[in-house]
């Protein structure tokens, strides 16, 4: 515990008890937790078309939708993306210093149809070889239509780098969406792994894609200012060859770029960063994965590759559940568990946050990997080397609550509830990190989950 007493502030002190209570109970595998919470049954609706949050900014040809990812592999390159309605240049300014931006870069236009939408012009723009951990103030746009953000870059790579994330799964643009969304703006998260399910623009008759720039622009307050790391769900799939849209990913491949040949993947839906002390792998329920496939060989690569001498915590980000006891879309994660438990098991992931199932879930360190066909050894087990499995779909979008969880509560669920919320994961050394899951109907400093992460490399 020296460590923790050692990087925590004086507020974390005070529940160092209930880490412990947790941590006991983690080891001994009590019985789960099925939150008593009750949440107030009510329709998801999504906020109005007219709505302040889908405001378009004033002035002439005005970048809008602004949102920034990581842009390569070790956290000093920021990929810059917004839309204009009419043509523009894919222009970024930037520098250290608010109104001083001594540095420009330019990047490449692009436009889709859907049925019967035409996007506006997508811009994405790499800022490379940015200085670790400085604060960068940027410019889009110009004249009375020019728009003004920053970010800060994350620390140099290596195993004692302090760093918060946030997580949110499912979000879709509600009154609940907003919700989670204006909790998670302010938490303390520094970057935001998103694990899937994004505008449920698909929700809507011929996919209605208007959807999608009203969620760019919801989102914006945060998506300006920090990196959000995307994962691809179900709902960024869109293949409706009944309107003639034959492109898997379309929409959601033409908004949202990711780095994904700094780690030499050959598709956008899979690929790695490294992030502070974090080693993160996104993966795609969507794409083949079976033995031999591209996804399949890249992971073999990528898994081999980390050194948790330099990034101690390894993190997957996958959209459908491995574990998960609701009765939505239960098993729908079997195969993909079935494929690639063993290597999350020998390369002793940490943790795997998981979207999908629109309520939240943590599982203890479990595995079931002993299973060969001709054996019965076909239930989960406590496993020091596994990963924890986090299941946090509950975003608040337009489908509304998971709310039927399979009953008994089996042996490997931790925790579980029926609410909608968002996470943070607050790594303070290489060896402890916290995880803290919040439910919407609280104020932001209330915990409704927690749980003290023991990293598996030092620990297991
Ligand atoms: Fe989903």
């Amino acid at each position: 515990m020296k460590t923790i007493l050692d990087a925590t502030s004086g507020s974390v002190l005070g529940i160092v008890g209930l880490f412990l209570v947790l941590l006991l109970n983690d080891k001994a595998c009590d019985a789960g937790i099925t939150s008593k919470y009750v949440r107030r049954l009510q329709a998801s609706i999504d906020l109005p078309l007219d709505s302040p949050h889908f405001s378009i900014p004033p002035g002439h040809n005005a970048p809008e939708q602004v949102h920034i990812t990581q842009g390569d592999y070790e956290g000093r390159a920021i990929v810059v993306s917004w839309i204009t309605p009419s043509p523009s240049r894919s222009k970024v300014v930037y520098g250290i210093t608010i109104g001083k931006y001594d540095h420009e870069a330019t990047g490449s236009v692009t436009r889709y149809t859907f049925f019967n939408y035409t996007s506006g012009y997508i811009h994405h723009t790499t800022l490379n070889d940015l200085e670790f951990d400085t604060t960068y103030h940027y410019k889009l746009g110009n004249g009375t239509s020019a728009r003004e953000f920053s970010f800060t870059t994350p620390p140099k790579v290596g195993p004692d780098v302090p760093y918060t994330f946030g997580i949110i799964g499912d979000l879709g643009q509600t009154y609940d969406s907003l919700n989670t969304f204006q909790h998670y703006l302010s938490s303390k998260g520094k970057t935001l792994l998103f694990v899937g399910d994004l505008s449920y623009a698909d929700n809507y008759p011929f996919d209605y894609n208007v959807r999608w720039d009203t969620w760019g622009r919801l989102v914006e307050p945060s998506t300006a200012y920090q990196p959000w790391i995307w994962t691809a769900g179900n709902h960024e799939i869109e293949f409706r060859p009944d309107i003639g849209e034959t492109v898997p990913f379309k929409p959601y491949a033409h908004r949202y770029h990711v780095p994904y040949l700094a780690s030499n993947s050959t598709s956008h839906l899979w690929y790695a960063i490294k992030r502070a002390s974090v080693h993160i792998i996104v993966l795609s329920s969507y794409s083949a994965y079976g033995k031999y496939t591209p996804q399949w060989v890249w992971l073999q690569t990528e898994l081999a590759k980390v050194d948790r001498t330099v990034t101690p915590w390894l993190i997957v980000l996958v959209h459908s559940p491995l574990y998960n006891s609701n009765v939505y879309h239960y098993m729908e994660g079997e195969t993909f568990r079935v494929q690639f438990e063993s290597w999350f098991v020998k390369y002793k992931v940490d943790i795997i946050f998981s979207g999908h199932v629109h309520a939240y879930e943590r599982s203890h360190r479990i595995s079931n990997v002993a299973y060969n066909i001709v054996n019965t050894n076909c239930t989960p087990i406590l496993d020091d080397r596994a990963p924890v499995y986090v299941t946090i779909g509950d975003g608040g979008n337009i489908e509304g609550i998971a709310g039927n969880f399979t009953e008994p509560q089996p042996a490997y669920s931790a925790f579980r509830e029926a609410s909608f919320g968002h996470a943070i994961l607050d790594i303070k050394s290489r060896t402890h990190a916290l995880f803290y899951w919040h439910r919407n109907q609280d104020g932001n400093s209330a915990v409704g989950d927690s749980y003290l992460l023991l990293n598996r490399f030092y620990s297991a």
